[in-house]
C-alpha cells in the first residue's frame, strides 16, 4: 500500500469543542437557507448494490451536483458568511434575515458599493461569485496556477473577475486575495482561517453544515443510521462542519469519522500524526487531480474540532478519486447515477479500495468495516471540469494497477 497513508487514534470526543458548531445552530443555519429560492434538499442516494458487492450493510452518498444549479456544495458556506455579515451589519438577529432582505434596498443602501474577494481552486469562488451577483456587488476571485479554464469560466459567469495566477499555489492566492482586501478595502470572503482572520470562516463551516443536517433526516428517515462517514478535505472546513454537526448531534454515539485528503497534500494527515498539538504545512507545488483538496494549510478554527473527534486520517492517491468516479458513473443495478468531479468521488474511491484492494484488506477490518456498517458518504461535486472528467470516466486515466477482489455478488 505504498500509495496510501493511514493513521488511526483515539480520540477524547470533548463536546466543549463544538461550541461554535452543533446541532442547535446548525438549525437555524439551515431555516436562512431555506429562505433562499432556490433552497432544495439535495438528493441522499442509497448505494444498496455497490455496499452488497463491497460486504457492507449500506452506502449512503449526497449528491451535491444539485445544490443550487451550481454543481457543488460550496455555495452553502459562502451565502451564509455573506448573510451574517449583512446581518451584524443591520444589526439584527438571524433568525430575521432572508433571502428576500438580504437582496432588499436597504441592504445595498446600507452596504453602498463593496468588493467581494477571495481566493479558490474553482467551487468556492463560485459560490461567492453567486452570491455577490445576486446582490448587485463586485466580486475578484484569484486562482493557482493550473486551475482549469471551465472553473475559472463558470465564476466569470458570474459577473466576477476572476484570474488564474502563474506561479502561485492555492495557499500563495490566499494570501493574494488578503493582501487586496486589506490595500483596497475589500471583503475577504476566505474558506480558511488562521490567527486574526476568523469570523468569516467560521461562518463559513457553520454554512456548509445545513448539508449535514439534510443528510441526517434524509438517512434517519430511511430508517437507518450511519456507522462510518468518510468526508474528504483540503483546509478541512468542510470536514469541521460535518464533524463538529455529526458529533454534536450524535454525542457519545457518533459514527466513526475519517479524513480523506490526497497522498501528497495531507496537511490534516500530518497534522494528526505529529501529535505535538501543532499545525503542519504542506509547501510547494501541490499536486493532484483533486483541485478542490489541494490546499496545503490546515484551517486553524476547525483543528481543535478534528483533533477531538475524528478517528481516521487517510492519505490516498489519484487513482482512488479516478476510480470513485468511475464507481459513481457506472452503478449497479438499479443503484442510482452519481456524476462526480475528483474532489467529490474520492471518499468513495477510498473505501471501494479498502473493501476490494488486496493490499488493503487489513485496514477494513481494522476499520471495523464489516455486514453492519452504513457508510454516509458526500460527493461534493458533479463534472466541474467536463474534459477532465471524461477523459478519466470514459478514457481512463489515473488507473491503479494494483489486484481488486471481485468476489462477492451483489
Ligand atoms: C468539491 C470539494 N470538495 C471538498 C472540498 C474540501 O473543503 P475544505 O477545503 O473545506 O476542506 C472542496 C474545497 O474546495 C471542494 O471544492
Amino acid at each position: 500500500m505504498q500509495d496510501y497513508k493511514i493513521f488511526l487514534r483515539d480520540i477524547d470526543k470533548d463536546q466543549s469543542k463544538l461550541a461554535f458548531i452543533n446541532e442547535d445552530l446548525v438549525n437555524q443555519v439551515q431555516k436562512f437557507h431555506q429562505s433562499f429560492d432556490e433552497y432544495q434538499e439535495t438528493p441522499l442516494l442509497e448505494l444498496k448494490n455497490l455496499a452488497k458487492l463491497l460486504g457492507l450493510k449500506n452506502i449512503f452518498i449526497k449528491d451535491e451536483s444539485y445544490r443550487f444549479g451550481l454543481n457543488a456544495f460550496k455555495v452553502l458556506g459562502g451565502s451564509f458568511a455573506i448573510g451574517r455579515y449583512i446581518a451584524d451589519l443591520l444589526d439584527i438577529d438571524l433568525a430575521e434575515l432572508t433571502q428576500e432582505k438580504m437582496l432588499s434596498k436597504e441592504v445595498k443602501d446600507k452596504l453602498g458599493d463593496v468588493t467581494f474577494v477571495s481566493a479558490t481552486d474553482g467551487n468556492h469562488g463560485r459560490g461567492v461569485a453567486w452570491a455577490a451577483q445576486q446582490l448587485g456587488q463586485k466580486c475578484t476571485i484569484f486562482m493557482p496556477d493550473g486551475s482549469s479554464i471551465q472553473r475559472r469560466d463558470a465564476i466569470r459567469s458570474h459577473g466576477a473577475e476572476c484570474e488564474i495566477m502563474e506561479g502561485l499555489n492555492y495557499d500563495d492566492c490566499v494570501r493574494l486575495a488578503n493582501k487586496n482586501a486589506e490595500e483596497k478595502g475589500w471583503i475577504l470572503v476566505q474558506d480558511t482561517s488562521w490567527e486574526g482572520y476568523e469570523k468569516i470562516p467560521t461562518w463559513i463551516i457553520q454554512g456548509y453544515a445545513t448539508l449535514a443536517k439534510e443528510a441526517k433526516d434524509q438517512i434517519e428517515a430511511a430508517g437507518q443510521r450511519p456507522s462510518h462517514i468518510f468526508v474528504q478535505a483540503g483546509v478541512g472546513s468542510f470536514a469541521t462542519a460535518i464533524t463538529g454537526y455529526y458529533a454534536s448531534a450524535y454525542k457519545d454515539d457518533q459514527p466513526m469519522i475519517n479524513v480523506v485528503e490526497p497522498l501528497r497534500v495531507n496537511c490534516l494527515y500530518k497534522t494528526a500524526k505529529a501529535e505535538d498539538g501543532k499545525i503542519h504545512k504542506v509547501t510547494g507545488k501541490l499536486e493532484t487531480i483533486m483541485a478542490g483538496l489541494a490546499c496545503g494549510e490546515p484551517v486553524t478554527i476547525g483543528w481543535p474540532v478534528l483533533d477531538s473527534f475524528v478517528q481516521g486520517f487517510i492519505s490516498a492517491p489519484d487513482s482512488a478519486a479516478a476510480r470513485g468516479m468511475r464507481i459513481l458513473g457506472n452503478p449497479l443495478g438499479n443503484d442510482k447515477r452519481v456524476i462526480s468531479g475528483e474532489s467529490g468521488a474520492v471518499s468513495l474511491g477510498v473505501l471501494a479500495d479498502l473493501c476490494q484492494r488486496k493490499d488493503l484488506v487489513e485496514w477494513k477490518e481494522k476499520l471495523g468495516l464489516d455486514e453492519n456498517s452504513v457508510i454516509l458518504l458526500f460527493s461534493t461535486e458533479g463534472d466541474t471540469d467536463f474534459e477532465h472528467y471524461r477523459k478519466i470516466v470514459w478514457d481512463g486515466l489515473y488507473k491503479n494497477e494494483g489486484s481488486y477482489i471481485y468476489t462477492s455478488k451483489y
